[in-house]
């Protein structure tokens, strides 16, 4: 409507100038009313009789529209065919056209009749039509990289005049240049409504840099732009390099997992794997898995594309291994004082570090030429590489009849009662056995050495036997312990056991005390001899009794 009154007063401008160069033109939208203006020349003529609209139509020959007289409320509409019921006229003398479509672009002829003149003003109609929708079809899923894919079609429908497509990425115009960007129009008459619609493809080699490309489709009428944009595409390729991976180190024993890739987009998923001669279509899956591989599986392994088998990756497989055997293995048990060889072998794949224990605890390889009860324990031996450790281990046991290594007394100073310790080596675990009634028996057993002790009470003197059984065999072993009643009133020497120091005090005032007697019998027998020339052996001294005495205490708790 806007563009129709500008017209007009385009046309009231230009016919009051000139009115011989005739044709104005009028714009009009699709589908609404045509305003066509009459030159107000007619409004002018003072002796105007009355005014005629007709056209002209398709074969050139004139059609009445209507007419109106100068000084009638009322138009006569004179048309017969279409234009009947579609046509009017304003107070102004403009004619009217209800429902504009394409069939009215023709030259509308205002004719102003008066007393003294007849005038024409032919007014050329316009219809224009924006376009009823711009769309993308066909639009595509994924851009393929170098290589002319479609895009999509965009479409605008039906406009008058025909819209004109444009088409941009990221916001750029793009250009038909026959490589990476092609783009083709087209243009279809509707026969019936005479509007266009305008369609253009394009097709589009993608690169890398396109992944997050925006392309738009711009549809232009009348120097008004309607943009639709487009999600950006994946972009796809094919591979160009195919990469085998496989995890290291490899052990004997593992599965190992070999895994195919392709740089492609979207990555491929299925492969040929070469193993060992034979070829494995894997499909939906990058892998493949060699279960329990072994020294055997050492070599090379291959894959390719299933879809392209030139494109191949390869690499080497090394089983490392490591065999370890030892003898013995398992518990052993041996005799004490027998030799045990040790062998251990080692079979393996690289280097190797070999560690032992005992009972947990770091030895060196064990070597037994004669076997002790101190090397009775478990043995582990532990060899390991940089893929993996092995473990192989025995139990020793060394056994022997019980042996008695010491018997002793032993009596606390004051106390009445002695204490008897009976010590062996044997395995298994002696028992002991005392040939005397005791109480406060205590035991212990500590790798093969048993230590017995009792307490005893002896009323008079007696010879006591420990003897110690295991079912390899027995000892036995005896003491003289004296009476302690009868020491007690000795009272000389209340220890049997005496401590280290008190010993040796004892000793050295022995031999002080044997050297005065020595002394004292030489002179004696010098001066007997000298006296009489012969002595008497049974004869007593008070004092060498008691020397003796003591002398034999002593040798008894040696
Ligand atoms: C190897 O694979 C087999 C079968 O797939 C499985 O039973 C075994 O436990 C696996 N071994 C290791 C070391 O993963
Ligand atoms: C070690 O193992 C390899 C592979 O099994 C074998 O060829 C070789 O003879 C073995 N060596 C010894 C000393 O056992
Ligand atoms: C030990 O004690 C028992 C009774 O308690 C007695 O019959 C036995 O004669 C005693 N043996 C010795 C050697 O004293
Ligand atoms: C016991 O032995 C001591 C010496 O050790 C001796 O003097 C004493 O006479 C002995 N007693 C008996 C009853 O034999
Ligand atoms: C114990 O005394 C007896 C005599 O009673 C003697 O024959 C034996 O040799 C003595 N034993 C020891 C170890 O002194």
């Amino acid at each position: 409507m806007a563009s129709t009154s500008f017209q007009l007063l385009a046309f009231v401008i230009a016919g009051t100038l000139s009115q011989v160069w005739g044709t104005e033109s009028v714009t009009a939208m699709y589908g609404e009313t045509i305003v066509i203006p009459c030159s107000d020349g007619g409004m002018a003529a003072k002796d105007l009789m009355f005014i005629k609209w007709k056209y002209e139509k398709d074969d050139g020959t004139p059609g009445d529209l209507l007419i109106k007289q100068a000084h009638s409320d009322q138009a006569t509409v004179q048309a017969t065919d279409n234009y009947a019921q579609r046509v009017s006229i304003d107070d102004k003398f403009s004619l009217l056209i209800t429902q504009a479509s394409l069939k009215d672009q023709k030259t509308f002829t205002c004719m102003v009749v008066s007393v003294s003149n007849l005038m024409e003003y032919p007014v050329s109609v316009v219809v224009h039509k924006k376009p009823s929708s711009v769309q993308i079809m066909d639009k595509s899923e994924v851009l393929q990289r170098d290589k002319l894919t479609t895009v999509g079609t965009c479409v605008a429908t039906d406009a008058n005049p025909a819209a004109t497509i444009t088409w941009k990425k990221n916001g750029k115009p793009l250009l038909s240049d026959g490589k990476a960007v092609a783009i083709n129009p087209s243009l279809k008459l509707d026969p019936a409504t005479g509007l266009s619609t305008t369609s253009s493809t394009l097709q589009y080699a993608a690169t890398k840099d396109d992944v997050n490309a925006v392309f738009a489709c711009i549809a232009t009428h009348e120097s008004t732009n309607q943009e639709t944009d487009l999600e950006p595409f994946p972009i796809h390729y094919p591979s160009e390099t195919v990469n085998l991976e496989i995890k290291t180190p490899v052990a004997e024993g593992d599965n190992v997992t070999l895994k195919c890739q392709g740089d492609g987009n979207p990555p491929p998923s299925s492969f040929f794997f070469h193993i060992k001669g034979r070829k494995v279509l894997v499909e939906n899956s990058d892998t493949y898995t060699l279960t329990t591989i072994n020294r055997e599986d050492t070599g090379e392994y291959k894959c390719s594309l299933s879809d392209n088998e030139k494109l191949e990756a390869s690499q080497s497989i090394l089983v490392n291994y490591l065999d370890l055997s030892l003898s013995p293995t398992g518990k052993i048990v041996k005799t004490v004082g027998d030799p045990l060889p040790v062998k251990m072998e080692k079979n393996t794949s690289g280097d190797a570090k070999v560690s032992w224990t005992k009972n947990g605890v770091a030895v060196k390889e064990p070597e037994f030429s004669k076997l002790t009860y101190a090397d009775a324990g478990i043995y582990l031996c532990e060899v390991s590489t940089t893929s993996f450790t092995r473990h192989q281990s025995f139990e020793l046991v060394v056994e022997g009849k019980p042996v008695i290594t010491s018997l002793t007394k032993h009596r606390v100073d004051d106390a009445k009662h002695k204490v008897l310790t009976c010590e062996a080596e044997g395995v298994p675990e002696p028992s002991f056995q005392w040939s005397i009634n005791s109480t406060n028996e205590e035991s212990s057993y500590i790798n093969g050495k048993a230590i017995h002790k009792i307490t005893v009470i002896p009323k008079v003197n007696l010879t006591v036997s420990c003897s110690v059984t295991n079912r390899l065999g027995e000892d036995v072993m005896t003491i003289n312990i004296s009476s302690i009643f009868e020491e007690g009133e000795g009272n000389k020497d209340s220890s049997e056991d005496l401590e280290d120091q008190s010993k040796l005090i004892v000793g050295v005032v022995a031999g002080l005390l044997i050297a005065a007697a020595a002394l004292g019998l030489i002179y004696w027998l010098y001066m007997k001899n000298s006296r009489q020339g012969s002595w008497k052996t049974g004869e007593k001294e008070v004092g060498t009794s008691e020397e003796n005495k003591k002398l034999e205490d002593n040798n008894h708790t040696v």
